[in-house]
């Protein structure tokens, strides 16, 4: 874990919805927010261990999460759960657009299924998440959104056409959704991660030769952690980076 984190006033008593905020980056987010003591609801289609983490939370923080089961890719459910936290929780203030899916595909099996596919996981839910808490953001008089983007497209990194490609239109989204959002207060921004080692990683794409790679490229020799990424999202929801807006904020040790 790294140390502990700054506090931030402005973020105590504030409504953070998080969307995949239950396992992996998602669940240090929601856990920094927590201890902000920020009113959090976060949204994740693993059950079992968004449970936990809320009752993990409770025990730690006295600040328990609340968690709604919903899949992202059903954009009339996501519109639902978000008016409902307005009417259950108050305005959502920050939005962090966290959920993703980096499944590796060999770009000659890609059907149009599973490239649309691809885009309901990775992209789509980004733009309809900003599209329906903007107006809860206009009645607080402003809000802070953060969407995830990656390195993966940067360092031209292959087997995953359809997620590198959402990614890159993340960056794209964040600076558009900035401009039409700007004059009502409302920051947009990206938060990059590098490599970061959640438990999905390690299981699945991360060998113990792909990290040594990894620590020869990065300039800092440090096995990133979710912990790593989450002082740079709460800084960004924070009103201490109030004129930060469209850009782009990599936390990767120093690679790409
Ligand atoms: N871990 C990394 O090295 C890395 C690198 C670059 C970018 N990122 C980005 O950071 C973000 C978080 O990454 P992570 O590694 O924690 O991912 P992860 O796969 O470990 O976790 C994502 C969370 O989203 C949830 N989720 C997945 N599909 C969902 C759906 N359809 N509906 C609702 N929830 C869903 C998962 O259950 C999980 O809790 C993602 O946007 C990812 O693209 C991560």
């Amino acid at each position: 874990m790294a140390s502990e984190n700054a506090r931030y006033p402005s973020l105590s008593n504030k409504t953070v919805f998080i969307t995949g905020g239950g396992s992996g980056i998602g669940a240090a987010l929601t856990r920094a927010f927590c201890q902000q003591g920020a009113r959090v609801v976060f949204i994740d289609i693993a059950e079992e261990p968004s449970r936990q983490l809320v009752n993990d939370l409770e025990r730690e923080t006295g600040n328990a999460p609340h968690f709604e089961p919903c899949d992202i890719r059903d954009i009339k459910a996501l519109q639902e759960v978000i008016a409902r936290v307005e009417q259950e929780h108050g305005p959502i203030g920050v939005l962090v657009n966290n959920a993703a899916r980096d499944d590796r595909h060999d770009w000659r099996e890609v059907t149009p299924e599973y490239w649309d596919e691809r885009m309901a996981i990775n992209l789509r839910p980004q733009f309809f998440a900003i599209q329906a808490v903007a107006p809860q953001m206009e009645r607080l008089g402003g809000g802070s959104i953060i969407n995830f983007g990656s390195i993966s497209w940067k360092l031209a990194q292959g087997n995953m056409p359809g997620y590198t490609t959402a990614k890159a239109a993340v960056h794209g989204l964040t600076r558009t959704m900035a401009r039409d959002l700007g004059a009502s207060g409302i920051r947009v921004n990206t938060v990059i991660p590098g490599c970061i080692m959640t438990e999905r990683q390690k299981e699945l794409w991360i060998s113990p030769e792909d990290l040594d790679n990894i620590l020869a490229h990065q300039c800092l020799k440090t096995e990133l952690t979710p912990e790593h990424v989450a002082p740079t999202v709460l800084f960004l929801a924070a009103d201490d980076s109030a004129q930060c807006s469209a850009q782009e904020y990599v936390i990767d040790g120093g690679w790409c």
